[in-house]
Order: C-alpha cells, then structure tokens, then sequence
C-alpha cells in the first residue's frame, strides 16, 4: 500500500496497537506516531520498528487518552513534528468484565473513560488537525484525502454478551459517535470508521480472570474459524480501513471475528 502521510496509533504499546503500528511500518508508511499510556513498553515499539525499518521516523508519545489535555497534547505533538495526522487508529482501550449488580461505579466509570471519552477526546482532536490541513493525494491515484479515523470498537459494540454490560455499552457508545461523525466529516474529505474485532489473542484476554464466567470458549466456539484472531488479523483492517484503497468507505463498520454462527443484533446498519 501507499502511504504518503503520517499515522498516529494508539494503544501502540501492546496488542493491536502496536501489531497496527508494526504493519503501517511494512506497508510503507514513514512516519508514524505512536502513543500509551505504558511508556516502557511504548518505547520497546519504537525501538523495534526503527530497528526494522531504518528510514521510518517514529515518534512515542506517553499519552492518558482519559485526559483531555495529555490528548490534544499529543496531536499538537505530532503535529509540531511531522506537520499533520492522515491515518489515525484510536485502539487504546480496556476490559473491565462484570455484571452489574457487581459492578461499583467506580468501574463504570474507568470502563466508560478510557474506552468511550478517551475515543471520542482522540477523535476529536484529530478531525480538529485534519479540518486544518490540505488533502493529500490518495494511493493509486484516487480520491485526495484530508484524513481517516478508525476507531477499535468490539464485535461487543455490535451484539450483547451478558457479562459485559459497561463494557458493550462503552463499545455499542463509539460506533454511535464514530457513524455520527463519520456521516457530518465526509463532506470534508474525512473518513470516519470503526472496526469491531471478535475475540483476538491479546494481553486482554489476560484480564478476565478465570472465575468471571466470561467463557472465552465459548464465545471463540461461536466463531466459525473456531479459533481466537491474532492482532495481525485487524491491523491489517486498520492498516486498509484508514488508507487510499479504502476512498470509498465511511461512517461503517468492518468486523474481523472470525464469522459469527449466531448474532443476535441485526439492526446496525
Ligand atoms: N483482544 C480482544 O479480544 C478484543 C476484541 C475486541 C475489541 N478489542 C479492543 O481492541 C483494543 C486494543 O485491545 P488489545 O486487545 O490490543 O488489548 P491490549 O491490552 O493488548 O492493548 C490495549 C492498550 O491500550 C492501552 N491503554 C489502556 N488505557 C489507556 C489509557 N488511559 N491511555 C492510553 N493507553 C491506554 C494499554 O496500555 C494497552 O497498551 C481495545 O480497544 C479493545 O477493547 C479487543
């Protein structure tokens, strides 16, 4: 693929992050921008893609997608290096499983912050840089573009599992604003997608503790690739999502997950 601009990724630090950003690196992109909130492993990105690939410049930038100012701190970062954002992957998120008469506020609250506010604060923070800059021409001599937005929701943004409810609701929440905003930017030039990942072998995963009744098998037994995805699998839908061969595709969703036997929500259209 062709990318001409620049790509900011977050969640770089683990995951589909940084397999996102791994990739956008192979496929040619030369200068990315990748941000966490865990900066060790952060800069352990950083290090393995400019070790790999030599002409990339990679700037790692300790980001709290909770917080407003460390979010427009981060695109004014990356603006101020490489002059503006075209492929923007807002992937940081978190799993906090558990139903809600077991579920304290508190909880709700961290699921909601750092997977719906933390989206929504980096979203629009780049539609703001990318209302400011020119269209680049897109790969293959397509349609110049101003910028696109792939925001990670979940194949729990799309159907209910009964044990995640804060989790769903914070998911089911961004593809609202991501088909929203999606709608009102493209008369702008700017793209606005979510991809909606089934089960996908990540540190995640690591998160539901055994005894939570979340069963992960038998939400992989639901898939019909019977297996769990790896985070290559949906990079390579942001990587696609997010470039010039995707000039066509706004204010959707795509969902790598395996194919789904039983789906319970039909109505998402
Ligand atoms: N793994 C799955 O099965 C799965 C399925 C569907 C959707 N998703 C979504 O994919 C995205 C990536 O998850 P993953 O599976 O790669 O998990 P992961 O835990 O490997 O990566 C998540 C990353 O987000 C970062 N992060 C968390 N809170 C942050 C904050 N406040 N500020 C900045 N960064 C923060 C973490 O440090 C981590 O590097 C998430 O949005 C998740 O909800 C995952």
């Amino acid at each position: 693929m062709h990318f001409p601009g620049v790509a900011l990724i977050t969640g770089a630090a683990s995951g589909i992050g940084m397999a996102t950003a791994k990739l956008f690196a192979k496929e040619g992109c030369r200068r990315l921008v990748l941000a966490d909130i865990q900066t060790t492993s952060l800069n352990k990105t950083r290090e393995e893609i400019q070790a790999e690939h030599k002409d990339v410049e990679v700037t790692a930038i300790p980001t709290d997608v909770t917080s407003e100012s460390s979010v427009n701190s981060l695109v004014q970062s990356a603006v101020s290096t490489f002059g503006r954002i075209d492929y923007a992957c807002n992937v940081a998120g978190t799993l906090i499983p558990g139903i809600s008469t077991e579920y304290s506020l508190g909880q709700w609250d961290k699921q909601f912050s750092v997977n719906t506010r933390g989206m929504w604060l980096c979203q629009r923070a780049e539609l703001t840089q990318m209302l400011k800059q020119e269209p680049i021409q897109s790969s293959d001599g397509r349609y110049p573009a101003r910028g696109a937005i792939a925001n990670v929701a979940s194949m729990a943004g799309l159907r209910v599992y009964d044990n995640l409810p804060a989790y769903c609701a914070s998911k089911y929440a961004i593809i609202g604003f991501t088909k929203s905003d999606g709608l009102h930017y493209a008369k702008h030039g700017i793209r606005v997608n979510a991809i909606c990942p089934g089960v996908i072998k990540t540190p995640m995963l690591g998160d539901v503790p055994e005894e939570d009744d979340t069963n992960l098998d038998e939400m992989v037994s639901e898939m019909a690739l019977k297996r769990p995805g790896q985070p290559e699998e949906v990079a390579e839908c942001l990587v696609w999502i997010t470039s010039g061969r995707a000039s066509f595709v706004t204010a959707t969703t795509l969902a790598p997950n395996g194919g789904k036997v039983t789906f319970f929500v039909v109505s998402h259209v």
